[in-house]
């Protein structure tokens, strides 16, 4: 396909799970949020065969002449990156060395779907370079690029990457679920981050496991967080945000019998409580990354977290985009 550029930048907005996390991938229902914090894009053209990655104060080359050893010149950071560009201009049947920068509002590991939103932002980039954007691409794209890290990936933080806004996704034989949730798109929240990175892949594995030694009891924590899930999108429609918060704290409690809860997520969670949020957990994979909160005293709660990293995330509506 003909290049029409010679560099793009582009954009996809970081993200926080809301309800449903681990059993998303057992196709139960979940609801995400798009938040107003962004992995930015920028790539340019090399007149070489050089892919050349810089992701913060990271930087690594590599020639795609020997795609095969090459792979394994980058980090576990940039091999992913470094793959799912080969593989997007791949789609287009290019073969072309890029300069690749990737900035983020928040530091990788936060537990905010930085892998995905890098992929998703890069993908569209290259696309641009080629004038052809199509969403449903750039999805398909995002989740190989996903299963590069993840392995067993829901498709979860892909959907909501390169859709943006607050939507109910479900995973079916007979494809995706995604539903935009239209309602209380208003709704802000606290994002505390524990300060903890681990493997998402090593949590879903550990759940795998759970589920393949007790698989009744997995069944029934399923079926709890179906439950739980179905009714935050009620109490979403109606704006009950009592009810909300007393869901997200029963998904947390849900998700720390699943294992994947630790004592400095529990400490968060109990603090955002003893200081008026209406409801707390943990988002995301677990054992470590970021919780959330929302209440009526944002103040109240960002004082309470003052020694952390914390901030206000609205639900960003716009997904991925051209810069
Ligand atoms: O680690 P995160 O925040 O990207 O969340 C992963 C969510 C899981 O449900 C645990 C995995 C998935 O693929 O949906």
């Amino acid at each position: 396909m003909r290049l029409l550029k010679a560099s793009s930048s582009a954009s996809a907005p970081l993200k926080v799970i809301l309800f449903g996390e681990h059993f998303v991938i057992y196709n139960k229902p979940a609801i995400l949020a798009a938040i107003n914090k962004r992995v930015y894009v920028d790539i340019n053209v090399r007149s070489d065969a050089i892919f050349a990655i810089r992701v913060s104060d990271l930087y690594e080359e590599a020639s795609i002449n020997h795609i095969e050893e090459s792979k394994h010149q980058f980090t576990r950071l940039s091999q992913p990156i470094f793959i799912t560009a080969y593989n997007t201009l791949r789609r287009f049947h290019s073969v072309l060395g890029l300069d690749i920068k990737i900035m983020s509002d928040i530091p990788f590991g936060s537990g905010l779907g930085t892998s995905a939103a890098s992929s998703a932002a890069l993908i569209t980039a290259i696309s641009d370079l080629f004038n052809t954007l199509n969403k449903d691409d750039i999805f398909a794209l995002t989740i190989e690029a996903e299963k590069l890290i993840h392995y067993n990936t829901s498709g979860a933080d892909p959907a909501i990457v390169t859709n943006g806004g607050l939507i109910m996704f479900k995973r079916r034989e007979e494809g995706m679920l995604i539903i935009p949730l239209i309602y209380s798109t208003e709704l802000s929240f606290i994002v505390v981050y524990s300060g903890i990175s681990r493997s998402t892949a090593n949590l879903v594995n550990n759940v795998k496991s759970l589920r393949e030694n007790n698989p009744i009891m997995f069944e029934r924590f399923a079926n709890t967080s179906e439950e739980i899930t179905l009714k935050a999108i009620e109490a979403l429609k109606s704006k009950d945000y009592e009810k909300l918060g007393s869901l997200m704290l029963r998904n947390h409690e849900l998700l720390q019998s699943l294992g994947v809860s630790n004592d400095t997520l529990d400490k968060l969670v109990d603090t955002a409580i003893n200081n008026g949020a209406l409801g707390a957990k943990l988002t995301g994979a677990g054992g470590g990354g970021s919780i959330i909160a929302f209440g009526y005293d944002s103040k109240r709660l960002l004082n309470a977290f003052k020694d952390h990293h914390v901030f206000i995330a609205s639900i960003d509506k716009e997904g991925i985009r051209v810069e």
